[in-house]
């Protein structure tokens, strides 16, 4: 594993335009549960009965009280981990350009990071599906069911449920993200749902590198990535931030020493 952690830091040291994807295991360490696998959301909903924009159109209560709720109070607590950190560090060393991320948790900005493409919308705000009055997610007030506007319409999070379009200038940004990295690094995320897991082929296709961090491996693994490093994300960041580290310490000729 050191190994890769060190290729990983020379590919990080020798790239000049990174972007990465990342998904909801990014930020599991923050106390996020993810969607798929081991502790996911979909293992005690079926997406498609709470997730789908026709779910909730038909029952908006019950997509509250049993996904929107919960994800509120989970939200409300979490705070940025080493990943997200990690990625603003490689911002401030120059390289990272751009975050393409899948989750509606708002981590990465407030982590610093300052380019991120929601690529699913986010949670910090609510739109009236009446007025289209917006609120913010925090000042909502969730003694009723589902929460309404003053007009009396019903609140719906700013996140892209399944069923809906990803907005055409989130997908274009990515798109065009992806096709000018020379570096991919690909966190968290199952690659199991389209478009956001075309974005490593679309930059592997123009050319670039594309390293993956992920607990268990995906369709990515093996394929489209170039190379995985198996663990949490938090602490791979921490062990290619160290190898980074060492690098520069030892100089440009630390490959001779060695
Ligand atoms: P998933 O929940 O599908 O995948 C999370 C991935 O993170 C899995 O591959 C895990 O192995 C990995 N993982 C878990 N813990 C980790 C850790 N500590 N460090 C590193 N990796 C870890 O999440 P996404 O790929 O983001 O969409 O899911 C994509 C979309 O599906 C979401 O944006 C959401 C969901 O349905 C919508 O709601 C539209």
């Amino acid at each position: 594993m050191q190994d890769l952690y060190r290729r990983a830091a020379r590919d990080i040291a020798g790239a000049r335009h990174i972007v990465a994807l990342t998904g909801a295991g990014i930020s599991v360490e923050s106390g996020i549960p993810p969607f798929r696998g081991p502790g996911g959301i979909w293992e005690k909903l079926d997406p498609m009965e709470y997730a789908h924009i026709d779910a909730f159109m038909r029952d908006p209560a019950r997509v509250w009280r049993a996904l929107i709720a919960d994800m509120k109070a989970v939200l409300d607590r979490a705070r940025p981990n080493d990943a997200h950190k990690g990625l603003v560090r490689l911002e401030q060393m120059g390289k990272l350009k751009t975050i393409i991320t899948q989750n509606v948790d708002g981590l990465h900005q407030a982590a610093g990071s300052s380019d991120v493409i929601e690529f699913h919308g986010n949670f910090a705000w609510q739109r009236c599906l009446a007025c289209g009055q917006r609120v913010a997610t925090a000042e909502l007030d969730m003694a009723e069911m589902p929460p309404r506007c003053a007009c009396g319409g019903i609140f719906r999070p700013e996140c892209v449920f399944f069923g809906e379009m990803i907005a055409p200038v989130n997908l274009s940004r990515s798109q065009n993200a992806a096709a000018q990295c020379d570096l991919m690094l690909v966190v968290g995320t199952s690659a199991m749902v389209q478009p956001a897991a075309l974005m490593p082929a679309i930059a592997r296709q123009a050319g670039a590198t594309v390293i993956e961090i992920n607990f268990e491996p995906t369709p990515l693994t093996g394929q489209v990535a170039h190379y995985s490093l198996l663990g949490k994300a938090g602490e791979t960041f921490n062990a290619i931030l160290a190898e980074l580290a060492a690098e520069s310490e030892a100089g440009p000729h630390a490959e001779d020493i060695r």
